[in-house]
């Protein structure tokens, strides 16, 4: 056991990680146990046996608790924050279907990061928080391209969104404005906020009934179902590429910023920045037995921003996965479930 993760009175040092029945959020809870971490999580309904299957066989790793909490209801992450030296808070409401964005999404994302930051602030042990953002509040602007390298420097223009409401508006507006609020009240608190930055998470993942939504969009090219596909063409006409977070990469950039010192405002954590039709070609060529969609005319052949992930690299971080290892995982999950029909010979 690494002797820095002892506190002084001789325990392990906890974190909390919210919404443990994510993708992410699962993944980076087996990495901080694995670690040495002792973990709370915190999920809605702590009843629901399919939600939290997973998170009981992590606890086979390490010590893992699971609260209750609501990102809307304030002091529900009292219990689980007190005592924790890392939060990382990664829930978020995403409710494609809403008809009330502004209610669904865009209102308990932000209430949901103060009512968890001033948990923090009550609990007097937490030392860091980093807050899960997404490119969605880096990269949506009417920039013309290609050729635009986009930094923590930039952000989405909030405006585009709310004149236009393209698909997803809601959800993209509520990662922005979370964002902003997050650094907001932390400045004002005096609280020490790293906010970590994902493209579209890829790669592996603990959960399997159904498939994480990212996941379904990023195999859609193979497994052809028309609304992931047109969720990912209109992400890439929204956002300028198809930009991928390897999941596990991206869970330990987590604990790597939580850990590091110097780590202060904003990491884009992105493995791989291509487009639809790149990735067509990509699949054709690494997985011949498949049918690949050919349908998206629409889509510009090159991809017009990239998200760089200098900051991150800087810091010290070391990427593991490239897209040969994201995409030979997600044929394997997708495999292991019934879930692909190679070509008829
Ligand atoms: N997926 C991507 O490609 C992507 C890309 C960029 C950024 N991100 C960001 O990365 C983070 C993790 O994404 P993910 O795809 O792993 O998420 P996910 O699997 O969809 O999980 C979302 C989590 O948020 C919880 N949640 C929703 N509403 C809540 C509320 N009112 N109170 C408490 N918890 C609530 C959900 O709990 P229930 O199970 O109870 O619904 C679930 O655990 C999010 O912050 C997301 O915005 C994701």
């Amino acid at each position: 056991m690494d002797q820095s993760l002892i506190t002084t009175t001789g325990s392990k040092k906890a974190c909390c990680v919210t919404g443990g029945t994510g993708n992410l959020a699962s993944t980076l809870i087996k990495h901080l146990l694995q670690s040495g971490y002792k973990v709370n999580t915190t999920v809605r309904d702590p009843e629901n046996e399919k939600k939290v299957s997973h998170l009981k066989a992590l606890q086979e790793l390490g010590e893992l608790k699971i609260f209750k909490a609501d990102l809307t209801v304030e002091e529900s992450f009292d219990s689980s924050i007190s005592g924790c030296e890392y939060v990382f808070h990664v829930a978020t409401p995403i409710n494609f279907t809403s008809q009330d964005p502004e209610k669904d999404m865009i209102k308990p994302a932000t209430q949901g990061v103060i009512n968890v930051l001033k948990s923090c602030l009550k609990s007097k042990s937490v030392k860091r928080v980093i807050y899960t953002s997404s490119a969605a509040a880096v990269s949506i602007n009417n920039l013309p391209g290609p050729g635009l390298l986009l930094n923590e420097e930039d952000w989405s223009d909030i405006d585009f969104l709310t004149t236009e409401k393209p698909f997803n508006w809601g959800y993209l507006i509520s990662k922005i404005l979370a964002e902003k609020t997050a650094f907001k009240f932390s400045e004002e608190n005096k609280i020490d906020l790293v906010t970590v930055i994902p493209a579209l998470i890829s790669g592996n993942s603990l959960l399997s009934d159904p498939p994480p939504s990212s996941l379904s969009l990023s195999m859609s090219l193979i497994t052809g179902n028309e609304m992931h596909l047109n969720a990912l063409k209109e992400m890439q006409k929204l956002s300028g590429s198809i930009s991928f977070s390897q999941v596990e990469d991206l869970a330990r950039a987590h604990l790597f910023l939580a850990e590091k010192e110097t780590a202060s405002g904003r990491y884009i954590c992105c493995s791989y920045n291509t487009c639809v039709p790149e990735i067509a070609d990509f699949l054709r060529q690494r997985y011949p037995k498949y049918n690949v969609m050919s349908e998206f005319e629409e889509c510009l052949s090159i991809a017009k921003v990239r998200l760089s992930s200098e900051k991150l690299i800087k810091e010290g971080f070391e990427f593991e996965y490239g897209i040969n290892e994201i995409y030979d995982q997600m044929i394997d999950y997708f495999e292991s479930k019934g879930l692909l029909k190679a070509k008829e010979v």
